[in-house]
């Protein structure tokens, strides 16, 4: 067997290699897909053999876990920051100062993008990264090493001609799209979600637990050289720039070079009107001489250079009235507030809505119907709140309110306490989450009719023949309408009703999963129908019986209660019923809970023997497994638990006590042999 050292050394080069293509060369070798195959191979080898991780490893699992507080370090070389132009005029000014200050000399200018992120400061000791940064007072700054270990595109070590010290400033930001990408999963979860990239990028590098650090998508861009040894013989910035993406590192999507100070406006122009298509959020340009002797000589002016300005983007704001406030439901039922406005341009662009995210932040705002407001587009062309005119409020206007029902359905809204995001509570009826209900109604491991498929689903919506998951089963009565379809023939149509009437006869089980009950996936359904054995239990359960059911949280239990509690899912479920839905009534041998899941044991169980402990799972119908995988239901583990207890935690797979597996047995009638 080749030596695991050389397995680790081979795969860390080889994801180095396709990094490269990917971040710098912008030409990917191989698929996401078998980037994190190799990724993967490498994690499951580290935690095979944790003494051999390496040190430069991508995987970042060297002194992984998360800090109390970040240190302090200071800057050998301060990060200063730049001065301010905000027009023509000051541009021109500012290439008059520096050109006068180099006379009978050529002056090129450098033109990059001014990165709306964070600054930081990255050294490498002999091509490895050691540590990273953050800017700070410019003096001093926190030493967050480990979470910049975990940006994909910044290299852990560096290709080529490599110095024994670099230090590389650069900027750390969200691409636009894994921003969306990062808001979008964090609304569906109900979780916070982040007002702009500069925002998110920021709360990332604060962590102090480095997986929440890694999950996110940063990246770095390089801009600048701060220390060298021995020094690297470079003349100008852009050859600086260049030799950094020699070994490794990403600069920004565009850069130019130009002769004269009319051409940096004319670049500026043209940076403006391509903002949005731009991969990052800039908020103007950075202009730098290029020639780093002429940089030499100007040299800084207190704490800002002389051969550098920043050249910022006019703020694109604009105040109008809040004309009114409406709640759109998502497909999830999440209620989203949106400001209608009176229209008005902003930088080019009538802006009419404005997102206002959540009830929180109305709240923090304060903002209220009638009010006038700033609204500002930054890059991108979607508009945000800038402030509310609190002090331009000359009537006492009502306080913005939750609405208690469902504008779309009204069925009660509900909150529970510790969610941010406000939902209707009509799931099943709804219409605007009907396509979600019933798509989940329809699924393998709800009611499992496989006939109805998204196209039959959309067509059937679109003829308005479901109003909500009951009408699947009167589907026979429109026959004809559905051989009208078009590619609907006679065969599909009959494959559907057959699909519909074979799924009447389901499980308990099934048949509450398939309600779509927030929280409520399928292993809490199968628990909810142990424990309550009937529908009609169910449904008359308070919060408190709901709660003391295995697998269901505090939360859940809430939106279980609600669920049960709104009209209008009453009238889907009853109607359900009445068409024949039917299930047999659970029975002890039935009554195999765990069935087909796989459980592991490990550690030192002092109450009971590993065989006991088996039999009491093989009887719930799981299966005991020697190791643990992704596969992994759970995870019991006793005193002295080593390797797998870890693994199940990285696999994030829950984790037993041998006290809390003995209380669980005993809910479910296995009790220990008495002797
Ligand atoms: S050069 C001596 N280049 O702007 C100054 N800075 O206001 C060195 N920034 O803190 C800075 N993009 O965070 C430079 N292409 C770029 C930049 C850039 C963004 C930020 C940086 C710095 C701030 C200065």
């Amino acid at each position: 067997m080749m030596n695991v050292v050389t397995q680790m050394r081979q795969l860390i080069q080889l994801i180095a290699k396709h990094n490269h293509a990917y971040y710098v060369m912008d030409q990917p070798s191989i698929t996401d897909n078998e980037y994190d195959q190799l990724f993967h191979q490498l994690k499951d080898l580290e935690q095979q053999y944790p003494e051999y991780v390496q040190v430069d490893t991508p995987t970042n699992k060297v002194g992984g876990e998360a800090l109390a507080k970040f240190t302090t370090v200071t800057h050998a070389v301060p990060m200063l920051s730049l001065g301010n132009v905000f027009n023509q005029d000051d541009l021109f000014a500012f290439a008059r100062r520096v050109e006068e200050r180099l006379p009978n000399q050529k002056v090129q200018y450098d033109v990059e993008l001014k990165l709306d992120g964070l600054a930081i400061s990255v050294w490498y000791e002999k091509g490895i990264l050691v540590r990273g940064v953050t800017r700070g007072d410019g003096e001093t700054g926190e030493d967050i090493t480990q979470n910049v270990k975990t940006i994909r595109n910044l290299p852990k070590f560096l290709h080529g001609d490599v110095p024994e010290l670099l230090e590389v400033r650069g900027e750390v930001l969200m691409p636009k799209q894994g921003f969306e990408k990062l808001n979008a999963t964090n609304e569906a979860k109900g979780e916070k979600t982040f007002a702009n990239p500069r925002n998110a990028a920021a709360g990332s590098l604060r962590q102090l637990d480095p997986e929440v650090a890694a999950s996110r998508p940063l990246a770095f861009y390089a801009y600048g050289i701060a220390q060298c040894e021995p020094a690297h013989p470079l003349e100008t910035m852009h050859e600086s720039l260049q030799w950094l993406t020699t070994l490794g590192f990403e600069i920004a999507e565009r850069q130019f070079l130009c002769a004269s100070i009319e051409e940096v406006q004319e670049k500026y122009e043209k940076i403006q009107a391509e903002r949005p298509n731009l991969l990052v959020e800039i908020d103007g340009m950075v202009i730098k001489v290029d020639n780093l002797k002429q940089q030499q000589q100007l040299g800084f002016l207190s704490r800002e250079p002389r051969w550098a300005t920043a050249y910022k983007f006019p703020a694109v704001a604009a105040v109008t009235d809040v004309e009114n406030i409406d709640w759109q439901v998502g497909r999830t039922g999440a209620l989203t507030p949106v400001a209608r406005l009176k229209p008005v341009l902003v930088g080019g662009v009538t802006v009419s809505n404005v997102t206002l995210h959540n009830i929180g932040e109305i709240q923090r705002l304060d903002v209220r119907v009638g009010d006038q407001i700033s609204v500002y587009r930054t890059g991108d062309v979607i508009p945000k709140v800038e402030r509310v005119w609190t002090e331009l409020r000359n009537t006492d206007l009502p306080r913005t309110k939750l609405p208690s029902h469902c504008p779309v359905c009204e069925s009660p809204v509900v909150m529970p306490k510790d969610e941010a995001l406000a939902r209707c509570s009509g799931g099943l009826y709804c219409a605007a989450q009907r396509i979600e209900a019933i798509r989940h109604f329809v699924s393998r491991k709800a009611m499992d009719i496989d006939g109805l498929g998204d196209r039959w689903v959309e067509s059937l919506l679109h003829l308005d023949l479901l109003k909500d998951v009951s009408d699947i089963y009167h589907l026979h009565n429109h026959r004809e309408t559905l051989l009208g379809i078009e590619k609907m023939g006679e065969k599909s149509v009959q494959n559907l009703f057959d699909a519909v009437e074979k799924s009447k006869e389901t499980t308990l089980a099934r048949f509450i999963y398939a309600l779509g009950i927030r929280g409520v996936g399928e292993t809490t359904a199968r628990m909810l129908a142990n424990t309550f054995q009937t529908l009609d239990a169910l449904r008359k359960a308070n919060l408190d019986a709901l709660k003391k059911t295995p697998d269901v949280g505090d939360i859940t239990a809430e939106w279980i209660l609600d669920f049960f509690k709104a009209k209008h899912n009453i009238e889907v479920v009853d109607r359900l019923l009445e068409v024949g839905i039917v299930w047999d009534a659970p029975t002890a041998s039935t009554r195999q809970p765990l069935n087909g899941e796989s459980w592991v044991l490990t550690g030192t169980l002092s109450h009971c023997t590993r065989d006991q402990a088996t039999q009491m799972l093989q009887a719930l119908g799981a299966r005991v497994s020697g190791s643990v995988s992704s596969k992994t239901k759970c995870l019991v583990a006793g005193e002295k638990a080593g390797s797998k207890l870890e693994k199940a935690k990285k696999l994030e797979i829950k984790v037993l006590s041998e006290q809390a597996f003995l209380d669980l047995m005993q809910q479910y009638g296995q009790n220990l042999p008495t002797e």
